[in-house]
């Protein structure tokens, strides 16, 4: 029989497998962020993952990145854990909807409020989730004035307990956090440490600062600042940059200069499936128009009469571009209110070049 000693020293060294201890003694789970990072390592390239983008990361879109090109890791939008715990939750597991195929995914959440954030991770984790990331970069002022998104920047402490929190609630998952560089300056030196001394398995910096919104262009600088603080502290949490990405080469090379882990890539995707495919060099406009069309069917399927149809058209304005006769498909297809219409309207112009006019619909 064992002894309680050497029953307590194999546990021990169960939990050392999967997780390491920071210097303040939180433990972390790494979980699918170790392969991640370790296939980067031995490929000697940083991984890339999609942003979470507030109507643009759903379902829909995510499965066109599987079958076109995929990133490392897949991230939904931001999804409220209040509005999770509530009555609202039926609507907001629309945000959650995934695919096995999209694996590994990290779902997004925001709350200033630990114990919803607890019992929202608890919900994530037992619907299959890869990860748990928490939102503390958000502008948007209705998610400030809950005290999430960037305001967290301001009030340490309770970041600090919402991260907690989390960890609780997914115990076996991992928790990452995604920020700024400040909320309205260069706060990195007081700001990171915080986040980090919870022990997440990755921090996502987004080098601008809250008030900057998307206004001047990221300075990736600030990602070395990160992984110094990160590598004083000698723990593990792998540090992604973010901001003004605009193709896998460019990505490749800020991470090497800076020395970030990982690159993630937000509105340089939109309208391009084919981003991460190294190896597609040129898009024409017929792939790009029936991308557009294959892109709204799947929205039907997947989320058509649960989500307004108006989210397909900021895809349209990405899509249809720089070739001849792009600014009259784009009006053409703004005025669509179904997929059918929308795969009307591109067989048309692929077949004459052409854009059908819309009938005028008489109300009786
Ligand atoms: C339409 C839109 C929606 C966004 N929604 C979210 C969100 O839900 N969660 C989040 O953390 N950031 C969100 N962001 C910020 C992006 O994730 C990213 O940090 C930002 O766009 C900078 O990266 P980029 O320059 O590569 O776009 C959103 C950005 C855009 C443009």
């Amino acid at each position: 029989m064992n002894s309680p000693k050497s029953s307590i020293k194999k546990k021990n060294s169960k939990v050392q497998k999967s997780t390491k201890l920071t210097t303040t003694n939180n433990p972390i789970v790494m979980g699918f962020w170790s392969r991640v990072r370790d296939a980067s390592k031995r490929e000697k390239r940083p991984f890339f993952t999609i942003a979470p983008m507030s109507d643009v990361t759903d379902v829909a879109f995510r499965r066109m990145f599987v079958k076109y090109g995929k990133p490392d890791v897949m991230w939904t939008e931001f999804v409220s854990a209040d509005g999770l715990c509530s009555m609202g939750r039926e609507i907001l597991s629309l945000d959650l909807e995934y695919s096995k195929t999209e694996r590994p995914i990290v779902a997004q959440l925001f709350s200033s409020n630990p114990d919803k954030m607890r019992e929202a991770a608890r919900i994530v984790e037992s619907l299959g989730f890869d990860g748990i990331d928490i939102n503390m970069g958000c502008p948007d002022k209705s998610i400030e004035r809950q005290g999430a998104g960037s305001a967290m920047i301001k009030n340490p402490v309770r970041a600090r307990e919402v991260i907690r929190a989390a960890k609780e609630g997914a115990p076996n998952i991992p928790v990452s956090v995604k920020t700024r560089i400040g909320y309205s300056k260069n706060e990195i030196a007081n700001w990171i440490p915080h986040i980090l001394e919870e022990g997440v398995a990755a921090l996502t910096i987004h080098c601008r600062t809250r008030k900057e919104m998307s206004l001047v262009p990221a300075r990736w600088e600030h990602v070395a600042e990160v992984v110094a603080i990160r590598d004083r502290m000698n723990i593990p949490t792998i540090v992604i940059g973010n901001g003004d990405i605009t193709s896998l080469r460019q990505g490749k090379e800020l991470a090497k200069q800076y020395g970030a882990d990982g690159v993630m890539v937000g509105r340089g995707i939109f309208g391009n499936p084919w981003f991460f495919d190294a190896k597609k060099k040129k898009i024409t406009t017929e792939e790009k128009i029936k991308a557009l069309v294959e892109h709204t069917t799947l929205f039907d399927k997947t989320l058509g009469g649960k989500k307004n149809f108006a989210i397909m058209k900021k895809h349209y304005k990405a899509y249809v571009n720089g070739f001849d006769g792009a600014r009259e498909l784009r009006t053409r297809l703004m005025l669509t209110d179904s997929a059918t219409e929308v795969a009307e309207v591109a067989r048309e112009y692929l077949k004459s070049g052409r854009v059908i006019e819309k009938e005028k619909t008489s109300h009786v």
